[in-house]
């Protein structure tokens, strides 16, 4: 496993490895504070591709000012020791500078799937990740790049950035991994106590009871809505910043057809989650 800080040596790596060799190669985008969220899409990229570079990168462009920017949690060397156990060839930890270089000035922004829900709490967010994926992916132009399904409109924004700029990756989504209480796992699970971890498990009970009523029938988005803003609102620890049920059309390739995707989500300030209550064809 070789620890690459430089877009230079990365990109010279991969396309030798892509050239020469015929290699596949998956990548997997985190910010590092490594869980086992993390830990499934790099399984995943190991069992798909020939070589898996994972990237590991506090990307400050998708942090609003008044966010955690400075207190994201870094541990690059508890990261390499997890990555090193799962055979993984590269981790690309770029500084700022090496992505954002000295007078830095274009952005990409996904409109439209960027503004609802994440990007009202957290304008400008999406822009961030649209653009430091830009750099990644033509970076490391992987064959694959793989997402987990919990950041559900971070999915859908990727998968809209490599249709319309035409990228030559393609976009794999890994179910979301959760604790045993329910609490989608994520590196922002850091900053809770034992007893706000425990109170957090209401989102995804809140999101579970809706989905039942759904199955039950109920087809009213504001009804949906109130049963998750119900439970959350019973739990005093948490404050909800939004919930919202949309219905995204969406090309998911590997099935080739379009899916109506019916996506659930509730955000409490730095936990998102999402529940897709069902696909219909
Ligand atoms: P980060 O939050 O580190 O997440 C990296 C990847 O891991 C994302 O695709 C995310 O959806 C996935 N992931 C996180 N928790 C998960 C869980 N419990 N189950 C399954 N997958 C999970 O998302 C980002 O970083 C950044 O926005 C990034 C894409 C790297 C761009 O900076």
């Amino acid at each position: 496993m070789e620890i690459i800080n430089r877009r230079q040596r990365m990109a010279s790596v991969t396309r030798k490895l892509r050239r020469e060799e015929d290699k596949t190669i998956g990548l997997v985008p985190t910010m590092g504070a490594l869980h086992e969220g993390h830990l499934s899409l790099v399984r995943e990229a190991r069992r798909m591709c020939d070589i898996v570079v994972v990237s590991v990168f506090v990307n400050p462009t998708q942090f609003g000012p008044n966010e955690d920017y400075a207190r994201y949690p870094r541990d690059l060397t508890k990261d390499t020791t997890r990555l090193a156990d799962y055979n993984v060839d590269y981790i690309f930890a770029p500084s700022v500078e090496e992505v954002y270089p000295k007078g830095f000035s274009t952005y990409v922004t996904v409109e439209g799937l960027s503004e609802p829900m994440e990007g009202t709490a957290r304008p400008g967010h999406f822009r961030g990740v649209a653009t430091v994926l830009t750099v990644l992916f033509n970076t490391v132009r992987a064959d694959f790049a793989f997402f987990g399904q919990k950041d559900a409109q971070q999915v859908l924004v990727v998968k809209r950035l490599v249709r319309d700029l035409a990228f030559d990756t393609e976009i794999v989504v890994l179910p979301t991994v959760r604790e045993e209480s329910g609490l989608a796992l994520s590196s922002r699970n850091a900053y809770l106590k034992d007893d706000e971890r425990r109170a957090a498990a209401v989102i995804y009970r809140a999101l579970s009871q809706a989905r039942e009523v759904y199955l039950e029938g109920e087809r009213n988005a504001r009804r949906l809505t109130e049963v998750v803003r119900q439970q959350i609102e019973a739990e005093p620890r948490a404050r909800l910043e939004y919930v919202s049920v949309v219905r995204v059309y969406n090309n998911f390739s590997s099935l080739n057809a379009s899916v109506k995707l019916l996506s659930l989500t509730a955000r409490r300030r730095f936990h998102t989650d999402s529940l897709q209550p069902r696909f219909a064809f």
